[in-house]
């Protein structure tokens, strides 16, 4: 008779000392993007109500967070901004004295060591709440990319050190490549958005940002939750067009997504873990459903292993603290 065999598992797992040497996945707070909701007004600092622990906050309240973060050990913020005014044509979004514009330049001034990120996208400075200009029932393309480009290019003069498109429209990586390139900003990293879904997972996000569409919804121009393919397509095109760093958004949903763009691209890899995914989190925490602790590292680390090099996340404080 076949001898039964089997190999023991377990003898790499019995302590935490070898548990630890054989990690495959270790996060660092490097790894970590904290985002942070600019709001109008002096020493303002309002909680976001369906996420806990996240704060509309003034310029003045921002730069004492900063200061926190940088202490933390994080090394970088992204910033969105909520204008005094919002028109059809998101003008405050390009406005050289815009809220982000001012934001930038108050952190790089009090904060230089902290790298400055800037979310580029019209939806938080339009009336209608859409990414881009709207003609009769279109999110029109090709001239909302220009209106990008020269938000972008704002963000890059008040001294921002990477501008991030979270815009979904086509041609947005190329258009903002090449007017920073003509105003001296060669230098000037773009981190897009390539794979962004149209996913429910944005909603406690547009409370923070006071970004939901008036009507209709982002469909047309982000991606379909079904599909894979179609999002190595997007990223392709975003790195052809010059993007430097590549990003998968939603994480927690999509960490197939993730590791087949690490896998195919080799390209520095974000992952965004969005709003919803730290509401679920913390919702079912406050129930007493669920150990927050436990499961939000547990969550950063699927989002590491899975290829993401750099995650977005709001939990970015928290987790430091334990790391
Ligand atoms: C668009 C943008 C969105 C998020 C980041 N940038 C929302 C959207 O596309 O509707 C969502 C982030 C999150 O949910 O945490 N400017």
């Amino acid at each position: 008779m076949k001898e039964f065999n089997f190999k023991r598992h377990r003898r790499t797992r019995m302590n935490p000392i070898i548990r630890s040497m054989v990690r495959e996945t270790e996060l660092s707070k490097n790894d970590f993007i904290y985002p942070l909701f600019v709001a109008p007004g002096n020493k303002y600092k309002k909680e976001v109500s369906s996420m806990p622990g996240v704060y509309q906050m003034s310029i003045d309240e921002i730069v004492k967070d900063c200061e926190e973060v940088i202490k933390l050990g994080i090394p970088a913020v992204i910033l969105f901004g909520i204008p005094e005014h919002k028109d059809e044509l998101g003008s405050d979004a390009y406005n050289p004295d815009g809220i982000i514009q001012r934001t930038v330049r108050t952190i790089k001034k009090e904060i230089p060591e902290l790298y400055v990120i800037t979310d580029v996208c019209l939806c938080e400075y339009t009336s209608h709440g859409h990414c881009g200009i709207v003609k009769e029932d279109e999110i029109v393309n090709d001239a909302s990319i220009e209106l990008l480009a020269k938000e972008a290019l704002t963000h890059a003069q008040a001294g921002a050190d990477m501008v991030a498109p979270s815009d979904m429209f086509d041609g947005r990586v190329k258009a903002i490549r090449n007017i920073l390139d003509q105003n001296g900003f060669t230098n000037i990293p773009i981190m897009s958005y390539a794979a962004k879904y149209a996913s429910g997972f944005y909603g406690p996000f547009r409370e923070a940002a006071e970004s939901t569409p008036q009507f209709g919804d982002r469909r047309s121009h982000q991606m379909d939750p079904a599909n894979s393919d179609e999002a190595l397509r997007e990223v392709q095109t975003d790195i052809e067009e010059g993007a430097d760093i590549v990003m998968v958004k939603p994480a927690l949903p999509y960490l197939d997504i993730i590791r087949r763009v690490k896998d195919n691209f080799h390209m520095p890899t974000a992952a965004y873990n969005v709003s919803g995914e730290y509401s679920m989190i913390k919702a079912a925490s406050k129930l007493g459903w669920i150990d927050e602790q436990r499961v939000m590292m547990e969550v950063l680390t699927s989002i590491k292993r899975a290829g993401a090099d750099l995650i977005l996340t709001y939990f970015a404080k928290d987790a430091a603290k334990l790391l």
